[in-house]
């Protein structure tokens, strides 16, 4: 009845094809670089339902959208997730959705990674920051280390293939640690990306002195490391480089040093179903109204998703001394 596209266009012309869903601002971990100590977290009634979830991301793959990652806080405190995740599968069979992908502190991948293997993940990238249990304790407030370990073994048995460590470097606290990582992601077979710390929410730390920059990441590992960069690309803003002798590669997420917005794929969604098109800015559209103003309505849904493209902006501005550049934390967001 509608002339609704197949594909999402934005006024510069970039096609979004990538939408980052975070389902829940709750976490297992306290993480010093995304939380504060203390953390006050969404009424439930505020967040999108897991019905809701699936309606939401079955509009986007209809509007083409080709790859979503369930992200959080920690996806996998969710209840039910594991029935949230049987759905999202099946919408490959019947939509534009190709890869499904999850990331995760690993915490809980001991109980679903099995459940998650079977509904169609393609993917998982988990979140290690330390492999000195001590260190892990500290950066985390609440994890333990094992927790994460075993969680990654669980992965592997269930039959993940390409798996991701994602690792916050941050000075005086694990940069003493980007070779040990790497080595661990290496030696078992895994992809490891490095990530600066962004201005998301506000923390304990003077994030100005934690900031430790991809290029100085880049510097320790070239001591021990042959390096090829790789043509590769994600459309994100991820630069990979592949480890010699080795099937594994290294990337560099790098919002602050290296500039991506120009091809930019991607939007997120908030917990509370605000449609965020873009990391950086406060543009946004509520898509949680939509839905709960018309329970149901897949078109006018839709239409809201088109209509929203109008308002992606072109770019970003981070600047980590400035802060507190933007209050949400990544726990809402989504990382
Ligand atoms: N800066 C950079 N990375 C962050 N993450 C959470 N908060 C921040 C931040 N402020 C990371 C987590 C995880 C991914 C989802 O986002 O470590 O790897
Ligand atoms: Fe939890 Fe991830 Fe935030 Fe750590 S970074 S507190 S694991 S959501």
């Amino acid at each position: 009845m509608s002339d609704l596209p197949t594909q999402l266009v934005d006024r510069y012309g970039r096609k979004v094809t990538y939408v980052r869903m975070s389902i829940t601002d709750r976490c297992d971990f306290r993480c010093v670089y995304c939380m504060d100590e203390e953390m006050t977290f969404m009424p439930r009634e505020k967040l999108l339902t897991l019905e809701e979830i699936v309606f939401l991301l079955r509009a986007f793959c209809e509007l083409g959208v080709e790859k979503v990652r369930i992200t959080g806080g920690e996806p996998l405190v969710r209840r039910n997730v594991d029935w949230l995740f049987k759905q999202l599968g099946e919408l490959k069979a019947t939509t534009a959705l190709k890869e499904l992908t999850l990331t995760t502190n690993g915490s809980q991948l001991p109980r679903y990674a099995e459940a998650l293997a079977e509904a169609g993940v393609d993917r998982i990238n988990i979140s290690l920051d330390s492999l000195d249990a001590d260190k892990f304790k500290a950066l985390t407030r609440t994890g333990e280390l094992q927790q994460v370990l075993d969680g990654i073994e669980a992965a592997k048995q269930a039959g993940f293939k390409r798996i991701k460590l994602n690792a916050v470097i941050m000075k005086g606290r694990n940069e003493n640690e980007i070779v040990d990582l790497a080595e661990f992601a290496i030696n078992n077979g895994m992809d490891i990306s490095y990530i600066e710390e962004m201005p998301l929410g506000h923390v304990d730390h003077d994030r100005g002195e934690s900031y430790c920059s991809s290029d100085e990441v880049l510097e320790a590992l070239q001591g021990h490391f042959s390096l090829q960069p790789s043509i590769a690309t994600t459309g994100g803003p991820s630069r990979y480089y592949q480890v010699a002798d080795s099937q594994n590669r290294i990337g560099f997420i790098s919002p602050h040093s290296h500039n991506f917005c120009s091809s930019c794929n991607r939007v997120r969604v908030t917990t509370e179903g605000r449609l965020l098109l873009c990391l950086g800015q406060e543009h946004s559209m509520d898509l949680r109204d939509v839905i709960r103003r018309y329970p149901g309505d897949m078109d006018k849904l839709k239409q809201a998703i088109v209509k929203s493209m109008d308002i992606k902006p072109e770019g970003h501005d981070f600047n980590i001394e400035a802060k507190p550049v933007i209050f949400r934390h990544m726990s809402v967001t989504g990382g």
